[in-house]
């Protein structure tokens, strides 16, 4: 079997059983899997992670084993819901444990919200900047009741921006993989250049 051409992170940023941001989340990860990329999915619902502590995560047990998944990532897929605005904090105690591990790679972002959840992707985007990770330039937000129903997604509209998502995900992702490792080997300046040698 051929080498998959790009690793997908799928996190999962609700802890609602039922939640809609993971049905998604799910649907999107399955799209990249048929077309050819290798997924890994997070879900703090069945792998549950300590708030982040300075002090103690980094010797934490699991703590190495969820590092390894997200420096092996290409793309990292956020689903989150909008809570008060923001991200969930599920999702922002995820994204507090890394930085260098997320730098040149593609985040991919998807919002449930009742109100197109624009703060909360602004927010995905300044972690993003934060830790010189790439966004997309748009995110996907959705509305429950409305483009997902019991598990279904049942937009149209939804739908077309999934396979926006899907399509942009795996050709951006393998262009910036692609430059990430040339610069990470390189010797030419750029910003990825600090990060040449981090212990990850
Ligand atoms: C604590 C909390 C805060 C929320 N705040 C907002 C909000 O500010 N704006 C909004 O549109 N929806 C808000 N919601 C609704 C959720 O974003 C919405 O129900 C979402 O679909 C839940 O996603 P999930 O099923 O993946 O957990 C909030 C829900 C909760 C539980």
């Amino acid at each position: 079997m051929s080498e998959p051409d790009l690793t997908v992170l799928a996190v999962v940023g609700s802890l609602q059983r039922d939640s809609v941001t993971r049905t998604v989340v799910h649907r999107v990860a399955e799209r990249l899997q048929q077309a050819g990329c290798a997924l890994d999915v997070l879900d703090f619902l069945n792998e549950p992670l300590a708030l982040y502590n300075p002090d103690t995560t980094h010797d934490l047990p699991g703590y190495s084993d969820i590092q390894r998944r997200v420096v092996r990532a290409d793309v990292i897929l956020l689903g989150t819901p909008d809570y008060h605005g923001g991200l969930s904090g599920a999702m922002k105690n995820f994204l507090d444990h890394f930085w260098h591990e997320f730098a040149g790679k593609l985040f991919a972002t998807i919002v449930a919200s009742h109100e197109k959840g624009l703060t909360v992707t602004d927010q995905l985007r300044t972690v993003a900047r934060q830790c010189y990770a790439w966004t997309l330039p748009y995110a996907v937000a959705f509305t429950e009741e409305v483009d997902v129903k019991e598990g279904t997604i049942t937009s149209d509209s939804l739908q077309r921006r999934l396979d926006m998502l899907v399509r942009d995900a795996r050709v951006y992702g393998k262009l910036l993989a692609g430059q990430r490792r040339a610069d990470l080997a390189g010797t030419e300046p750029g910003f990825l250049a600090r990060h040449r040698g981090a212990k990850l």
